[in-house]
């Protein structure tokens, strides 16, 4: 006998990722050597002031019990640091910050902190497909909003529907968006917040790539007017500081929305481990050299992004921000896995076919930078090779 699931678990998949992985890892089991450019997991290591930080810390005996819910002191002030010296934006360590295990937690505790069953909830289409799994697994209702190329995938606020506007309690954004490239701008964060405030609506910004290839000012929602009352905004040193495995993220806001967010994380998480705080505390310092060395690896990255882009006959924008490229792809084909499943079968090359954020995404694919330029290389090899380039 098998015990059924929870009638939610319905509209929830296996993670897109999670199963090609595994097709991935069968692939290379039968010989082939499979070039993944699909996932953004940063390849290259923290600093070294992170490593010897964290490493120091875990060699003391005291160090490894469970730790605060809140993250020690420290952590929280090298948080609200690195957003006054990042993005000039100043909140209180001591009410206004909370490290999370990464960002990816915080989309969960929001959605079970403030939805009931049947709330709505408002997801980017194209967007990154947990706030919708979160949302459901918080008995919420998704509505998808459309992002749209022609208004450099910002959303036309007016053309959702008012009824629903009346109904929704949460809104995800995420800018510099993931996977359009998209960078926002303060113009539209301060259409926003009043949109948010009408029909109030929280507003979550999710904001992992603002450091990784910005073309201006690292961007976030706290520099619009009046973003205090009704939105909060993740962040992520996982693309920023090179710490994906490492889980640490953190949730800025006003003092009330940190501690209904508290109420739901300190009944599932126990802390973050002593070493990756001391870590963190170090990595947040990293100076702006450490980040411009960094994105000039992904620069080179980029440029052989781009001709892999230009053999599929790609259309594409050059001002992306963060870690991949978001191209269109030919009118000729039926469909993204067409491309995707023929270059992955036949060229060895995983690309990230754009329907997995939604139905906005079924033409793009998106190419992650993660890899070595000698890997791009050979991909780009491959696939010229496949078209007979
Ligand atoms: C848009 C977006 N938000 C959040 C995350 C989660 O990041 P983490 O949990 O590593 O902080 C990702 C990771 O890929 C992402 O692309």
């Amino acid at each position: 006998m098998i015990i059924e699931p929870a009638n939610k678990l319905a509209h929830i998949n296996e993670y897109y990722f999670s199963a090609k992985l595994k097709e991935i890892a069968q692939l290379r089991a039968q010989g082939k050597s499979i070039i993944n450019l699909g996932i953004g997991n940063p390849d290259m290591p923290p600093s070294e002031a992170t490593i010897n930080a964290l490493v120091e810390t875990a060699k003391q005996p005291n160090t490894h019990g469970y730790q605060s819910y809140i993250g020690t002191p420290e952590l929280r002030q090298g948080l609200a640091s690195f957003y006054q010296a990042t993005y000039n934006v100043t909140f209180n360590s001591n009410s206004e910050v909370l490290p999370l295990l990464g960002s990816k937690e915080g989309i969960s505790f929001i959605s079970n902190a403030f939805l009931n069953p049947g709330d709505k909830v408002l997801i980017p289409n194209p967007g990154y497909p947990t706030y919708t799994s979160a949302t459901y697994l918080a008995g919420a209702e998704p509505i998808f909003y459309d992002l749209d190329e022609q208004n450099n995938w910002l959303p036309k606020l007016d053309s959702i529907d008012e009824k629903i506007l009346n109904e929704a309690k949460l809104m995800w954004v995420n800018y510099p968006n993931m996977p359009t490239g998209s960078e926002g701008n303060i113009a539209y964060f301060e259409k926003l917040i009043a949109f948010a405030k009408k029909y109030k609506i929280l507003v979550c910004n999710d904001n992992p790539y603002s450091l990784v290839l910005n073309n201006e000012r690292p961007m976030s929602i706290f520099h619009a007017d009046g973003a205090k009352e009704v939105c909060i905004e993740l962040n992520s040193l996982s693309k920023s500081h090179n710490l994906a495995g490492a889980r640490i993220g953190m949730i800025v806001g006003d003092k009330a929305y940190i501690d209904t967010i508290l109420k739901v994380k300190s009944n599932v998480d126990s802390g973050m481990y002593l070493p990756v705080q001391a870590g963190a505390i170090a990595a947040l310092t990293n100076n702006q050299e450490w980040h411009n060395t960094r994105n000039e690896v992904y620069k080179k990255r980029r440029t052989i992004a781009y001709q892999i882009l230009d053999t599929l006959n790609c259309s594409y924008t050059k001002e992306q921000v963060g870690m991949f490229l978001w191209a269109k792809i030919e009118d000729k084909y039926n469909n993204v896995e067409d491309l995707t499943e023929r270059i992955l079968h036949e060229a060895d090359v995983f690309i990230t076919p754009g329907f997995i954020f939604g139905t906005n995404g079924a033409r793009y694919i998106r190419i992650s930078l993660c890899s070595t330029e000698n890997d791009l290389q050979e991909a780009l090899k491959r696939i010229e090779k496949l078209f007979n380039i």
